[in-house]
């Protein structure tokens, strides 16, 4: 099995859209340029959604057209409708995320709509992204529990995923949402989407809330899953997902998979420094326990 692991980050998009005060274009372009440089090759810098609905994330276009050219990195962006996609076309993205729901209820509050009529939404913007050559990606959130139903049925996770690979989604990206899962429950439910997708189609997005992220990456490792989302210094969260905390911090990702001896091209050292400058900006310590170990290792080392 492939000992290359694939990091997609999400810290711009899925950690700042949950700052009560939102993070101003600089920093946000700041941020995604110190990633890159650290070596991460996938990354979602914002999204296109209603202003009103979300805030923080108004300006993404504004953040894409600041951005460097960054040769051999894919950038991405949330887009929720036709509307989000047409924006994602006029900057240029080569790369966008639809995002659907296992739970009727999160859909309904996250989108405003049932799930069927979410991925009647998702038909023109499938027919843009075919048109222009753009790769979609596919989030199904509250894989492992919603925080309005509880338990979500294994059928409705499945179904969900399949419905977006057959229409074309490249990966399907199972959110567990409000990090309530664990290694048995992602062996159960990421076990049964792999019986039916393959694990080359499936990556994990583990919200780091009760602790269980890493451990639950292990257990898709365990199946050979290669794919995984994170978010520097932890930030993150969902402001329709009440309770739900930090995605699983990047630094502890990378620093679980160099000691599993898996490559990820990035570099901890670069990694942690994006995430002492986000956390600076926010003004707060960073939520990776790695990122705070490295912090310490360096003021000790500066003052020595
Ligand atoms: P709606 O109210 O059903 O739709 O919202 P609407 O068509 O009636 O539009 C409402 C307003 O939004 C209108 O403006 C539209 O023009 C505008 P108004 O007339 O009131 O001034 N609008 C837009 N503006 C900009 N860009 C657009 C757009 N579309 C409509 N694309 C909608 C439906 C989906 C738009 C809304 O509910 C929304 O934006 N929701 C935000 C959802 C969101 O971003 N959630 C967080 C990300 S998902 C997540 O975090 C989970 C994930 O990380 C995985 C996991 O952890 O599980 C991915
Ligand atoms: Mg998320």
């Amino acid at each position: 099995m492939s000992d290359i692991v694939r990091v997609f980050e999400v810290g711009p998009r899925d950690g700042l859209q949950n700052e009560s005060v939102p993070v101003g274009t600089q920093t946000r372009v700041d941020l995604i340029e110190r990633l890159t440089s650290a070596g991460i090759r996938r990354l979602e810098a914002g999204s296109f959604v209603s202003p009103k609905a979300v805030p923080q994330m108004a300006g993404t276009a504004e953040v894409l057209r600041a951005l460097r050219p960054s040769p051999g990195v894919t950038l991405s962006v949330l887009v929720p409708n036709i509307r989000g996609m047409e924006s994602a076309v006029n900057a240029g993205i080569r790369e966008v995320a639809v995002f659907a729901s296992a739970s009727e209820t999160f859909s309904q509050r996250n989108i405003g709509c049932r799930i069927e009529e979410s991925f009647a939404r998702f038909e023109p913007v499938m027919a843009i992204a075919r048109d222009n050559g753009i790769a979609v990606r596919g989030y199904v959130s509250c894989v492992l529990g919603c925080p309005y139903e509880g338990e979500i049925a294994l059928g409705s996770v499945v179904g969900t995923s399949q419905r977006l690979a057959a229409m074309g989604c490249y990966e399907i990206s199972l959110g567990d949402t409000i990090g309530i899962g664990t290694a048995g429950s992602t062996r159960r439910i990421f076990g049964a989407v792999c019986d039916e997708l393959g694990h080359d189609l499936v990556a994990g997005h583990f919200h780091d809330t009760r602790g269980q992220a890493l451990a639950n990456v292990l257990a898709c490792l365990d199946m050979g899953i290669r794919s995984f989302d994170s978010s520097v210094a932890g930030l993150g969260g969902c402001p329709y997902a009440p309770g739900a905390s930090g995605n699983l911090a990047s630094e502890d990702l990378v620093y679980m998979l160099d000691g599993l001896g898996m490559e990820t091209g990035i570099s901890l050292d670069l990694l942690a420094d994006a995430g002492d400058f986000i956390s600076g900006a926010l003004g707060r310590p960073t939520g990776s326990r790695v990122g705070k170990a490295l912090h310490g290792v360096r003021r000790a080392a500066r003052a020595a």
